[in-house]
């Protein structure tokens, strides 16, 4: 039979996929899979949880759509007050979309109407840093630092400036993170002065880089010093936790490692683990008191922003994540799992760095150890690495290009947080047949 899907890559024979249980994903002739990287960080609380699978059908025989222009739903108003009960204090209101591009460009769209309901339009820029990655559609693509994704594009992106990441293995900024001033906090600063603070409308970070760099975790204090800038300026800070969002990192949100509160706090994936397309932007009061008293409306949405069966999948996981201590075993199961990286990088000359919070992990692959030089691109090490331990059975996310974008290698480990430290040794020596295979 012909296949008519237009795959991502027209040169790839992909598995089939027939079924999932756990932290496992079997294809249709019966090969096992160990999913050590929750397909893309979305199935955090593993494939096959029959409650979820409940929950939906539940949903599913009372209504499955009702337009969000003439109703609202019960797991939709019940799932908000989740997420703000999960939220850092004072997010209290949720707009809701199918994923992550559609949480960021909501965001940013947002922040572009608050600044109007604020009498302020002239705030539309949007500031974020390279090697970052906030979606695929135009504008998130045009907030997002990926040379890589952006590059075909870039004709039609939206011109926002972009600033260094805080990435303390390979400053950017060529400082010595030990006794650095946070000089990458302070390029927020240099930049919202630059464009204009009457021009900047929001500054969009990942508050732990995704796979853009794979898992890098700011320096303390530096999430405080950009949450100090954004007040400063009367500039909105939006954190993209469409990756670490609902537990990934050992806490409800990322942001929560350094007590910041930021004004908009963006999720998909592990929102619902994957079990329905669903996203959320989450918002201060503040800012839904600024459109009440305004225009009283928000004019930007999707058809699918408050579908009762996402809805009703998310509710499910969430609480899934709660009864399960989930948030708890991420943040444990992880610093087991760094500890386990950690002695693959004491062994093996190829690894540069281990870094991550949680069970979000990332593995940088060097040349050499102490010049931190990256492999030649054309040898495609990342690339290599995630289809090698595909084919045998372990699924590993790639960061390819994570030096500086041009170039560098490294992949994510980031399990569903269900994992215990048995499963993770069983990762760890998966992943050590795949490297020496390759290396
Ligand atoms: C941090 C971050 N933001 C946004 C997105 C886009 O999400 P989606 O692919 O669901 O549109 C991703 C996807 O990987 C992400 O990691």
């Amino acid at each position: 039979m012909k296949d008519h899907v237009f795959y991502p890559s027209l040169k790839t024979d992909y598995p089939v996929v027939d079924r999932g249980k756990g932290i496992y994903l079997w294809d249709i002739n019966g090969k096992k899979y160990i999913d050590a990287c929750s397909g893309a960080v979305v199935s955090n609380i593993g494939h096959g949880v029959e409650e979820i699978k409940d929950a939906m059908t539940k949903q599913l025989e009372q209504v499955e759509f009702a337009h969000r222009f003439k109703f609202t739903n019960g797991p939709l108003q019940q799932l908000a007050g989740m997420i703000c009960d999960m939220a850092p204090e004072g997010i209290e209101w949720v707009s809701f979309v199918s994923g992550g591009s559609e949480a960021t460009e909501t965001a940013m769209k947002m922040s572009r109407e608050y600044f109007i309901e604020k009498g302020k339009p002239t705030k539309y820029k949007i500031i974020s840093r390279w090697q970052s990655y906030h979606g695929n559609t135009l504008g998130a693509l045009s907030m997002s630092g990926n040379i890589g994704r952006r590059r075909r594009y870039a004709p039609l992106l939206a011109d926002f400036p972009h600033v260094a990441p805080p990435y303390c293995y390979r400053c950017p900024l060529g400082k010595d993170p030990k006794i650095c001033n946070l000089e990458c906090a302070q390029e927020i600063e240099n930049a919202i002065i630059k464009e204009g603070p009457e021009n900047v409308a929001a500054v969009i970070l990942e508050p732990i880089s995704g796979s853009s760099i794979g898992s890098v975790v700011p320096k303390d204090g530096y999430m405080q010093a950009v949450r100090e800038i954004c007040t400063k300026y009367d500039v909105l800070f939006i954190a993209d936790e469409v990756m670490t969002g609902v537990g990934r990192t050992g806490k409800n949100f990322a942001v929560n490692h350094w007590n910041v509160v930021p004004d908009m706090i963006c999720m998909a994936k592990g929102l619902s683990g994957g079990y329905a397309p669903l996203g959320a932007v989450a918002v201060q009061d503040f800012i839904h008191e600024t459109f009440k008293n305004g225009s009283g409306k928000f004019a930007h949405g999707f058809t699918y922003g408050s579908n009762p069966v996402a809805a009703a999948a998310g509710m499910a996981v969430v609480r899934y994540v709660r009864e399960n201590n989930l948030v708890e075993n991420s943040y444990k199961v992880g610093e087991y799992l760094l500890g386990r990286l950690n002695q693959l990088k004491d062994k093996y000359w190829f690894i540069g760095d281990v870094r991550g919070l949680g069970l979000m992990t990332g593995v940088e692959f060097v040349k050499d150890k102490e010049t931190k030089e990256p492999f030649e691109q054309a040898k495609g090490i990342t690339d290599k690495v995630v289809s090698t331990a595909l084919k045998m059975g372990l699924m590993v996310y790639g960061a390819p290009l994570c030096a500086d974008g041009t170039k560098g290698d490294a992949i994510m480990i980031t399990p569903p947080l269900i994992v215990t430290e048995q499963e993770i040794d069983m990762i760890i020596d998966a992943f050590e047949e795949v490297l020496n295979k390759i290396f």
